[in-house]
């Protein structure tokens, strides 16, 4: 069994204004490949707090994964890469690389993802993107090959 978290990134979603519907579909989705949601975090698209927290899930948690929705777009408020990029020692852009290849054979907007994954100690970070349906399409192409990465890393 994986030990996952999930981390959404969302003004309004942690104001309370907005189900968290991507963070379901992840929940769903992991279950496929052994994995069990054991943390899960929402927060503001603040930089300092999205660094913290996830210092806080690797240090404190020890989670193998850390799936991220949301914030990896172009609006001034979407600091999720940036969180990541700062927490990170090693960066996979692979994993990115083919949610954007994939992602572009459905909506030309996959190039606007700024999405980055990384590795924290014995923690993989991958940025998803924020709606459910984006969420879904970008786990359907790295699902199949995680447990392979989180076998190496641990
Ligand atoms: N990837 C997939 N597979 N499907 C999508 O609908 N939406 C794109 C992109 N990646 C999308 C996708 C859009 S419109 C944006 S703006 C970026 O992800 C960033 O999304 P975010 O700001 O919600 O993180």
């Amino acid at each position: 069994m994986w030990r996952v978290g999930i981390l959404t990134a969302s003004d309004k979603g942690s104001r309370g204004e907005r189900e968290d519907k991507s963070a379901q579909v992840i929940r769903d989705m992991v279950a496929s490949i052994g994995g069990e949601v054991v943390s899960y975090h929402i927060v503001p698209d603040d930089l300092d707090v999205l660094k913290e927290i996830l210092i806080k899930m690797v240090d404190q948690e020890k989670l193998d994964l850390i799936l991220t929705t949301g914030g990896t777009g172009f609006a001034p408020r979407d600091n999720t890469p940036e969180a990541t990029r700062a927490v990170i020692q090693r960066e996979v852009p692979g994993i990115p690389e083919a949610m954007r290849y994939e992602s572009l054979k459905k909506t030309s907007r996959a190039m606007l993802s700024r999405a980055v994954a990384g590795i924290r100690h014995q923690t993989l970070i991958i940025n998803l993107p924020g709606s459910a349906k984006a969420v879904r399409e970008c786990l359907e192409v790295i699902l199949p090959v995680l447990s392979h990465g989180l076998e190496v890393l641990t």
